[in-house]
């Protein structure tokens, strides 16, 4: 007897597996996210991070003009200060490193890329968490949105194309959204972190930026409970009704189900966030020889694609993109 159903045709040869693949990954799917410091000479190279540094406003530009040349055209940027305060004034100075970097790529690259900052407090406030504190120290919600609104608008007027709130307070997309709208700004777009939860990934991510929660302690009462799915989809309409142009979900290899219900459930584009500490793993284990960082990548970020994410913000952006490329 044979087989009816042979599967195995469509596999035989590359061109054969390529012409029937479901899923595609480009070069510009990816959003590379990027470091500038304030106050350094030299790049400084970000240990866990193995090929990511702490940028100065020139190693920045170029770096940007070569992820442009390998066909990334997408960037998010953190900026990391010389000081921190207790406010975080540093997000929303007209001279901070953030405002100084976005008017340096506005310049270089204008709108061939599409520019967008990272919207948060903790890299510029002392005690490292994403809103101001109330008396009793705990994240003051409705005392933060004033701030990220105040952000926003000096992100915007430095030449940020798109803003994406990342500190998961309530109502943040619509404080944004109205503080832009009101000062002219109604064609910039908001990326909402919608989905993002606590997660014990992003530890490379704060070496970057030198944050350090403050006695020790953590996020978890504003970032989601990774025990928890249907409260993604909850918390991603909320920011749709309130304005967000596109949705994030934060991280992601291990949060595909929530990347899935999203794309299902709504008419936004969705990204994810390949976060700092998912890139760190793959580069840990290629660098020992125990798997092969090139291909895993590859496999993940198609992961990432086919569970339904429109688009990647990851660290891999600029060496994928080169294999790609190849
Ligand atoms: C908060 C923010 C974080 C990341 C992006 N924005 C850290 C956090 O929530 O503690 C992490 C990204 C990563 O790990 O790559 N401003």
């Amino acid at each position: 007897m044979f087989p009816t159903e042979r599967p195995r045709r469509l596999r035989r040869t590359s061109a054969l597996r390529r012409l029937v693949a479901e899923t595609t990954l480009r070069p510009s799917d990816f959003v590379a996210p990027l470091f500038v410091a304030e106050g350094r000479r030299e790049p400084t190279p970000i240990t866990s991070l193995p090929g990511h540094f702490q940028h100065t406003i020139d190693s920045l530009r170029k770096e940007v003009h070569s992820l442009q040349l390998r066909g990334v055209q997408s960037v998010i940027l953190f900026g990391v200060p010389a000081t921190k305060d207790e406010t975080g004034s540093g997000a929303w100075d007209p001279n901070g490193i953030a405002q100084v970097a976005l008017r340096a790529l506005r310049d270089d690259v204008g709108d061939e890329m599409v520019i967008m900052a990272d919207l948060c407090l903790d890299e510029y406030t002392t005690h490292g968490h994403c809103g101001v504190l109330d008396a009793q120290g705990n994240v003051d919600n409705d005392a933060t949105l004033e701030l990220y609104a105040t952000t926003a608008l000096a992100q915007a007027h430095a030449g940020a194309a798109v803003v994406a709130p990342s500190g998961m307070m309530d109502g943040q997309v619509a404080a944004i959204r109205q503080a832009l709208d009101a000062d002219g700004f109604v064609n910039t777009v908001i990326m909402a972190y919608a989905a993002k939860y606590a997660s014990a990934l992003y530890g490379p991510f704060r070496e970057a930026v030198g944050v350090q929660i403050a006695g020790g302690g953590d996020r978890r009462a504003y970032q989601q409970d990774y025990a928890n799915r249907r409260e993604a989809l909850r918390e991603a309409r909320a920011d749709v009704e309130q304005g967000a142009d596109i949705v994030m979900v934060k991280p992601a290899t291990t949060y595909l189900d929530i990347v899935s219900d999203l794309r299902r459930e709504l008419d936004v584009p969705v990204c994810a966030y390949h976060v700092s500490g998912e890139y760190a793993m793959v580069k840990a284990a290629g660098a020992n020889g125990w798997l092969d960082a090139d291909a895993l990548a590859l496999e993940q970020l198609t992961a990432i694609r086919r569970a339904g994410a429109d688009f990647i913000l990851t660290y891999f952006a600029g060496e994928v993109a080169e294999v790609l490329g190849r």
